[in-house]
């Protein structure tokens, strides 16, 4: 492919994104592939002759396409988002087209200084205290890792990177019951072993029952194991639970704990000084991470973590190999230092693009609103006989269930399963589903990027049609 080429063909793909935006609404939101049927579709081998790009762009449309979920459908309401925008987009093929690897600032300055402002700007917008720093990393499991690892160095006086861990007493990583599987895979890779994170109660609200926190480090003490870190999450992935960060935070610095908190999600609440009640007791974290990937409009992948001690983590991840050695060492980040991978993308450039594009206050108005209409959601429910809340609705989750009179609690489970299908393979939304204390639960997101309240309204117009259908079948 030549310029004029890829000038010609640059812009029949602008088209296609533009008409992509435009009609999304019109695929099935769930792709209904089935395994292997994709796959089925290519040939064995590549091909030796060079091919055409309107032969890839036809093959594209009619095989790809189809084996996609649409996450940027506005009828999208599953897991968590991972929601983009117009301007993260264009940020994005400029990375793409500079294929800067941005590892130490002499490899590109411009992307270690940009990364340094715009985290500095979203420390602000989201209400961190000033001592906090920022790096832009690749997921949340990815930072929540750097965490325990970080914490793992700190407790053993930054000697188990060289010396291994098997002198030293057992660490123990402390969560609730409804933390995010991140944790026990990073415990895992971090070495402290996944059978040390212990699991902590939760309470009616599934937040983080701190006496109960305090109860387990206490007993591990008495049996000679060393706690390391704590890992509180605000906005968990089942019900969205705001984990009490004071409490927390206070039984941490009384036994000398890391404190690392997974926001993944509920970080781009913080946008909103309304929201902020959750970090009440920030003073007391150690590490923080949200995903901008998820709800703040930035296409994946883009982590934001922030520590408060960044010498912490360099002292953690730096390693000098001869050939990374350069004169302006010391005087500027090299981000390589921050995080577990030695290249870097440039990603602060699409988060830039972001927050230019939408200005803070345009991004509160997004997120408020989501959160408005998550909240109606819930009243919806709770006002309808036949359908039940089984959580509060702390953020922009809504969970629930279809609960006809007489029903047994097995055959609410199963009943609520089959819904949660039959809603899904309908291609007209898609929801997907946790357990509550022993329930099926439907969770309903209503956070991606243009969802309004008449999507999540017809949303529950048709969830209370095909749950009535279904009982009437039997
Ligand atoms: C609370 C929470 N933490 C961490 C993660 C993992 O995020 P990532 O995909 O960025 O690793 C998720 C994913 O949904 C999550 O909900």
């Amino acid at each position: 492919m030549n310029t004029d080429d890829f000038r010609k063909n640059g812009h029949e793909i602008v088209e296609w994104i533009a008409r992509y935006f435009q009609n999304i609404e019109e695929y099935p939101v769930k792709s209904p592939a089935k395994p292997g049927s994709i796959k089925s579709q290519l040939p064995d081998n590549a091909p030796d002759k060079p091919e055409s790009f309107e032969a890839f762009l036809k093959d594209f449309n009619d095989i790809i396409l189809p084996g996609i979920t649409h996450w940027q459908n506005p009828n999208f309401f599953a897991y968590f988002p991972a929601n983009n925008s117009y301007p993260s987009i264009l940020g994005e093929m400029l990375t793409a087209a500079l294929g800067a690897q941005c590892m130490i600032w002499e490899t590109s300055p411009a992307a270690t200084e940009l990364e340094e402002q715009v985290m500095k700007w979203l420390r602000e917008m989201i209400g961190l205290p000033r001592g906090f720093e920022g790096v832009i990393q690749d997921s949340a499991s990815g930072a929540t890792l750097a965490a325990l690892i970080t914490a793992r160095e700190n407790i053993t006086g930054f000697t188990s990177n060289n010396d291994g861990l098997s002198g030293s007493r057992r660490l123990r990583v402390y969560c609730s019951s409804q933390t995010h599987s991140s944790v026990e895979k990073g415990a895992g890779i971090a070495g402290i072993g996944r059978k040390n994170v212990v699991r902590v109660k939760v309470k009616e609200d599934f937040s983080m029952d701190p006496e109960s926190l305090e109860e387990m480090i206490k007993q591990d003490i008495k049996m000679g194991y060393q706690p390391c870190c704590v890992v509180a999450t605000l906005g968990t992935t089942g019900a969205t639970a705001i984990d009490p960060l004071r409490k927390v935070g206070e039984i941490c610095s009384w036994y000398n704990v890391w404190l690392h908190v997974d926001a993944a999600l509920g970080g781009t609440a913080l946008l909103l000084p309304e929201m902020r009640w959750m970090t009440d007791g920030i003073n007391y974290v150690d590490s923080f991470v949200f995903n901008p990937h998820k709800w703040m409009f930035t296409n994946f992948d883009c982590t934001a973590y922030f520590v408060k001690d960044a010498n912490a983590l360099i002292k953690t991840f730096e390693i000098l190999p001869e050939y990374l050695k350069t004169r302006s060492r010391g005087s500027v980040n090299d981000y390589r230092d921050w995080g577990i991978p030695l290249g870097r993308r440039f990603r602060a450039l699409k988060l830039w693009a972001v927050i230019r594009d939408f200005g803070v206050e345009g991004l509160q108005e997004k997120v408020r609103e989501h959160i408005r209409i998550a909240r109606l959601l819930g009243t919806w429910i709770q006002q309808s006989t036949d359908f039940e809340l089984l959580a509060p609705v702390t953020i922009n989750t809504v969970c629930f269930r279809f609960k006809p009179e007489g029903a047994t609690e097995e055959a609410l489970n199963k009943l609520n399963e089959n819904l949660n299908h039959r809603l899904n393979d309908s291609g007209k939304i898609y929801l997907t589903h946790t357990t509550l204390n022993g329930r099926y639960t439907l969770r309903m997101v209503t956070a991606q990027t243009n969802v309004t309240e008449a999507h999540v309204k017809r949303a529950w117009e048709l969830i209370q049609k095909e749950a009535l259908s279904l009982q009437s079948e039997g």
